[in-house]
């Protein structure tokens, strides 16, 4: 839930909120007066003799402190997903380009953090993980395995302050209500409001460089309206934003995984980390039998994700936690699906990952903490690249305009926003077979699983590759060979 901001009426019922501090003498009054009425809690500063001018504006942070910035230039707010205001006085950027080069912020604090997909990523790049945040607790006891160094936390809502130093954020907050799967209730829905509570730590202690990661469905849901909240939010506190759709699939790994990537930040231009990368040849396979074929066994009405030589998004599984990885129709006729360990390393993971004490192996979450996790190789470029920005390419724009679905990428450094056409494949890297990542911890589709399956796909209408359904009829028959 997001913390509703303290009303005018609860400042003065608690006196022991009262601030002792003014704000800077540069600042206009009138920017006080309506930076005031913004909060809607006024004290007034005794040495100021000003009746009816309000001179200090208080804010209460959940954790009892008082605070406001000394450093103020401009101030603004800031609206929660919901349209509870929160408070911001953080300075904005002046006009221009941000710096070049990222100073020291080496240290990471990872929210929202999963199994540590990011934080591997950027451990790789030579960041070090200072602080996790993550509300499950298997997901915890992964997290505390793979990074005994860093501090674990468990709720994004009861976190009152980041590590001091210049630090990443790295935030893939809950896609549940973003995702084409989910309700389709949007930015403020129950589960990915959460994200105002990131907001208002970005307020407040104003890291270097965030980055958050989430479904590619959220550009087009209620035409764009997330990303829209997003970067509304970033230009409020004077962030430069890029953000840019990445596949898995471009990154050697044989998984379709379109995710957006956003970067904010404050000291670098964040299309020096997106934009410096780009392989345009957009290379269609052909359906073919004659080549593996991954499709999601589940469905079979609507869109089965049919994927050559790869597996569709690796999803978080059955609202009742029983796994559902994807099925591959091999050339030789098997119809198999992925194991943990296969399915860890097709999101970049070592095998094993997930394998931790303190897991219930019974009906297992590591199959859906796998599948809700970021791909390590793509967070493993931007970590690269924050660390060695590159030169922005020459890229076609297009325009952001509200209302429409968002583009595939897009920039706002100051100049207003832009939308870019870019490729969903940065680096150039040909993912390997999915036969690479067969072997005999695969599990065969069961013949009901695969019956249900052709059942569905020949009532539902959708055209299928030929041959498809019975190359899979044909399985259902097959004594099993695996290697
Ligand atoms: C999309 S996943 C992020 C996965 C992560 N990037 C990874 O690589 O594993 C979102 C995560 O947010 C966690 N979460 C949801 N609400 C939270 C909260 N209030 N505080 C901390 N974590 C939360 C969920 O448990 C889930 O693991």
């Amino acid at each position: 839930m997001l913390a509703r901001g303290p009303s005018r009426r609860s400042a003065t019922r608690n006196p022991g909120a009262r601030p002792d501090f003014r704000f800077p003498p540069a600042m206009r009054k009138s920017s006080v007066r309506r930076f005031g009425r913004i909060l809607g809690q006024l004290v007034p500063h005794p040495t100021l003799s000003s009746r009816s001018e309000p001179s200090n504006v208080v804010e209460t942070i959940s954790d009892g402190r008082i605070m406001c910035s000394t450093r103020i230039t401009s101030c603004v707010a800031a609206f929660g997903p919901r349209g509870n205001w929160m408070r911001h006085n953080a300075p904005l950027l002046p006009s221009g380009q941000p710096k070049s080069v990222l100073r020291g912020a080496m240290s990471v604090a990872g929210l929202f953090a999963g199994i540590g997909g990011f934080e591997l990523a950027f451990s790789r790049a030579g960041f070090k993980t200072r602080l996790l945040v993550e509300v499950d607790p298997a997901a915890r006891a992964v997290l505390k395995t793979r990074f005994p160094d860093a501090e674990v936390r468990s709720d994004v809502c009861d976190l009152s302050s980041l590590p001091p130093d210049n630090t990443i954020v790295t935030a893939g907050f809950p896609c549940q209500n973003l995702s084409m799967a989910g309700d389709k209730s949007g930015i403020s829905g129950p589960k990915s409001g959460v994200v105002g509570k990131l907001f208002e730590l970005i307020m407040r202690h104003q890291p270097a460089t965030v980055v958050i990661e989430n479904v590619y469905f959220m550009l087009q849901l209620d035409s764009g309206r997330a990303m829209e909240w997003l970067v509304t939010q970033f230009e409020r506190l004077g962030y430069h934003w890029a953000y840019r759709v990445v596949d898995t699939m471009g990154f050697g790994l044989p998984q379709r995984r379109r995710r957006v990537y956003l970067l904010a930040c404050r000291n670098v231009d964040p299309r020096r980390i997106l934009f410096a990368d780009n392989d345009p040849i957009a290379n269609i396979p052909t359906l073919s039998l004659t080549r593996p074929l991954g499709f999601y066994w589940t469905e079979g009405r609507s869109g089965v994700g049919l994927t050559v030589d790869g597996i569709p998004p690796l999803k978080v599984g059955s609202a009742l936690g029983i796994p559902s990885p994807p099925a591959v129709l091999f050339p030789d006729g098997e119809v198999l699906t992925p194991s943990l360990p296969a399915c860890e390393e097709l999101q970049g993971f070592p095998r094993g990952w997930t394998d931790v004490v303190g897991i219930n192996k019974g009906r297992n979450p590591a199959w859906r903490m796998v599948g809700n996790a970021v791909s390590v190789p793509v967070a493993q470029w931007v970590a690269r690249r924050l660390k060695t920005p590159g030169t922005v390419l020459e890229l076609t724009q297009t325009s952001i305009s509200k209302g429409n679905r968002w583009p595939q990428g897009g920039w706002n450094v100051g100049e207003g926003r832009v939308g870019i056409a870019a490729s969903a494949k940065p680096v150039l890297t040909e993912a390997p077979s999915i036969s690479q990542f067969r072997d005999t911890s695969w599990s065969r589709l069961s013949d009901r699983a695969l019956n249900g399956f052709i059942d569905r796909a020949e009532n539902g209408g959708l055209r299928m590759p030929e041959n498809f359904l019975d190359t899979l009829r044909q399985a259902t028959r097959k004594t099993p060979t695996l290697r």
